[in-house]
């Protein structure tokens, strides 16, 4: 039924491809204004407790879940439970996460997109203050015709990818941009520190504000881990399923969480350094970027070409995020339906796309329907990212902690790593106690916040 599986040619291969899926929105949109709103360094400190706490445990997991089966979340699921129903079922809701987060993703991506196009143009350079800049993003999103072009355009770049393969079209595909985007938030950095007044951005983002750490900011930074680490929908475990038995997954692992923390810290950087020395107000939501960046790139020397920059900066990251959750449904059809991949991609991308028009149109023509009392847009988000993550992400430390076994699965994951694991046996240790006990409780924790139970 099966056709030959593809692999990743090298263990850096899949790096940076894990690392495309990890670095995404979540890291140069969310992540600045999270951590400057909860307390900048004090939040960091948290939300470095919890990657490390949970984040790579559950990593681990489920990129051993995917290699050692070499199947989809389905696929996975359904051989290791040896055919239950339910954990089968369990995969699926990966699949379908895929789906409603890609829908949304793109329609942001495509504005993102949309603003390179826009600072090509010099438009940028007219924004002398805020209410501009917030009435020409106004404009731009009420645009149906703007808005269902850019989402289109952002679908067929990620479609293109993904048809091209695991290895001609994502590894190599990340191959390329990953570096680009590194290089050019390196460039961004500086610029940013360069900018006099600078130090007030950095006093923002690094001044530990205890005082702002709560309960709530807490969750908010393990809401976080998992959107921003790609966990609890088998994107990780669909790409960990075209690693071979002898690349160590601890260490892969390790450099992915590290990478995207850092690319999430460097963009906090560039951002707020111009923001603060701009005299701009670090604004909330998709307003910092769309809103207020385009005013400090008009005050900027140079902004214009920093504004290009920056928008392919996040344009590149979105669409190494994007192609992981497309490849997680075409994955599933190939491997378990024995569909082409060609087909896959071009049925279930047009699908998706057709999915987030709705969403797209949360911002004009359906900004009146409502889903208990949210736009279509901020259903999906919310559905995905409060819902369907956490919970697949508790129930794939629960079933790699219980239901497989904490066992089978170090037996499995001494393939590639036997001297790291038997040289440092607290490693397993650590692993067993933060996989079963650790991460189930917390995220159990957040699922309960985030519904509004507790
Ligand atoms: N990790 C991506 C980000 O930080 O933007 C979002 C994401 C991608 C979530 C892929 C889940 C996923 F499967």
């Amino acid at each position: 039924m099966t056709q030959q599986r593809e692999q990743w040619s090298s263990k850096l291969g899949f790096i940076l491809a894990a690392s495309g899926s990890a670095i995404g929105l979540g890291n140069i949109w969310k992540f600045p204004y999270i951590a400057g709103e909860n307390g900048g360094a004090a939040f960091v400190f948290v939300y470095l407790i919890c990657i490390a706490v949970i984040g790579l445990p559950v990593l681990v997991g489920e990129i051993l879940m995917g290699r050692t089966t070499q199947r989809n979340p389905v696929g996975a699921f359904n051989r290791l439970s040896k055919g239950n129903p339910y954990w089968t079922a369990l995969g699926g809701l990966g699949v379908v996460a895929g789906f409603v987060i890609l829908s949304f993703y793109s329609v942001v991506a495509g504005w993102s997109l949309g603003y390179i196009v826009e600072s090509m143009k010099g438009v940028f350079s007219t924004f002398t203050d805020a209410s501009i800049a917030n009435e020409h993003f106004g404009s731009l999103v009420g645009n149906p015709a703007w808005i269902l072009g850019y989402h289109g355009l952002f679908f067929i770049l990620t479609m293109v990818v993904v048809y091209l393969g695991v290895k001609d079209g994502i590894e190599k595909g990340s191959k390329i941009m990953m570096p680009i985007l590194l290089f050019i938030l390196l460039i961004l950095v500086i610029r940013g520190l360069t900018l006099p007044g600078a130090e007030k951005g950095m006093d923002f983002l690094w001044n530990p504000d205890w005082t702002k750490i709560s309960g709530e900011s807490v969750l908010i930074a393990l809401g976080h881990a998992f959107f921003t680490l790609s966990l609890g929908m088998g994107a990780m475990m669909t790409y960990g399923s075209y690693l071979s038995k002898k690349d160590n997954i601890l260490n892969a692992a390790t450099q992915v969480v590290f990478l995207d923390t850092l690319i999430a810290i460097l963009a906090g950087i560039a951002i707020f350094t111009a923001v603060f020395a701009t005299g701009q107000d670090p604004a909330s939501g998709p307003g910092l970027i769309f809103q207020t960046l385009p005013v400090v790139f008009a005050k900027m020397p140079g902004g214009s070409i920093f504004a290009v920059l920056f928008f392919l900066l996040l344009t590149l990251a979105a669409l190494t995020s994007a192609i992981s959750l497309l490849e997680v449904v075409v994955a599933y059809f190939v491997d378990e339906k024995g569909w082409q991949r060609h087909k896959a991609v071009m049925t279930f991308g047009f699908a998706t796309f057709l999915i987030g028009v709705p969403s797209a149109l949360s911002f004009n023509l359906m900004s009146d329907f409502t889903i208990f009392g949210n736009t279509f847009f901020d259903a999906a988000d919310y559905l995905a990212s409060n819902i369907l993550l956490p919970l697949g992400g508790f129930f794939i430390a629960i079933f790699v902690g219980w239901v497989w076994g904490i066992d089978k699965a170090i037996v499995e994951l001494k393939n590639g790593a036997a001297e790291m694991i038997d040289g440092n046996p607290w490693l397993m240790t650590l692993w067993s106690i933060f996989l079963r006990f650790l991460s189930p409780i917390l995220i159990f924790i957040v699922l309960l916040y985030k519904l509004g139970i507790i």
